[in-house]
């Protein structure tokens, strides 16, 4: 089926009360694993590549290989550019046929971060692409480099809504890769963003607890990135000589570990 726009899978996630995970990729076996698990659980789902990890895959092989997966689903998946740090990697993605980017400008100052912003929101505006921006800072990089977190400021939040993303990535105690202990989370900035029309987006999944999810969700979190605990999977699985048994098992252990994810979310079953 046609590539879907994340603008209506999250509208759509709203409407139902559940949230759609956004699974990072970065080879053949992690964007078959991922697409295998919505299938099977028939649910909705973003694939999505980091800027900071294209040193390795390049978006030239990478994104179009996402976006031909993506095509060829028979779920809705929206395809996604996950902290883009330039505005050439965004028009990339864009000509690409991204149907969303994030634009991370959260390390700069919030008026700098904003007309960062402001230009990616007219750049995604040809194609209709959806577009996300961070406020507060996740901490760690995508990439494992040192970063610190910051919890998000409200009134920051309500500023950045204002440039007409879509989608809003918030630090709420958050951080990419594997937490030394369960976070405390700052559900008490969620709770003041009811108002907010921008889809809220939790960054550093992995390593969270089960009913941290559930409460996240029940305050608003329709987009959920988890990235780590996709690519230990592929790295850890099929260890053997033969290849073909090596990507077969890798692919296969993404999809179990997506699948628990999709179940958890709630998007099971949601894709139409
Ligand atoms: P994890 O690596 O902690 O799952 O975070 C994923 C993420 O937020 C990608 O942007």
């Amino acid at each position: 089926m046609p590539l879907s726009n994340m603008r209506d899978l999250l509208n759509k996630a709203r409407a139902g009360n559940y949230a759609v995970g956004s699974f990072s990729v970065t080879n053949l076996e992690s964007v078959m694993g991922v697409i295998a698990a919505a299938e099977e659980h028939r649910a909705p789902i973003i694939i999505q590549c980091a800027e900071p990890r294209l040193k390795c895959t390049p978006l030239s092989m990478l994104g179009p290989l996402m976006t031909a997966a993506a095509s060829q689903a028979s779920v809705p998946v929206a395809v996604h550019l996950d902290h883009g740090a330039t505005l050439p990697c965004v028009r990339e993605a864009l000509d690409i046929g991204f149907t969303s980017v994030m634009l991370d400008a959260s390390a700069l100052p919030l008026e700098e971060n904003i007309a960062l912003v402001r230009r990616v929101v007219e750049m995604a505006k040809a194609s209709g692409a959806a577009v996300e921006a961070e406020v507060g800072r996740v901490g760690r990089g995508e990439d494992g480099s040192d970063s610190p977190e910051e919890a998000a400021s409200v009134a920051d939040c309500f500023r950045m809504e204002e440039t007409g993303i879509d989608a809003l990535a918030v630090g709420i105690g958050n951080a990419h890769g594997l937490y030394a202990a369960t976070p405390e989370l700052r559900y008490d900035i969620l709770e003041q963003l009811g108002g907010l029309k921008t889809h809220l987006v939790l960054h550093g999944g992995t390593g969270l607890t089960d009913e941290q999810f559930r409460r996240l969700i029940r305050l608003g979190m329709r987009k959920i990135n988890i990235a780590t605990d996709i690519f230990r999977a592929a790295a850890l699985a099929g260890h053997s000589d033969n290849i073909f048994s090596n990507i077969t098992a890798a692919s296969d252990a993404v999809k179990a570990v997506t699948k628990r994810y999709i179940a958890l979310f709630g998007s099971a079953g949601k894709a139409e």
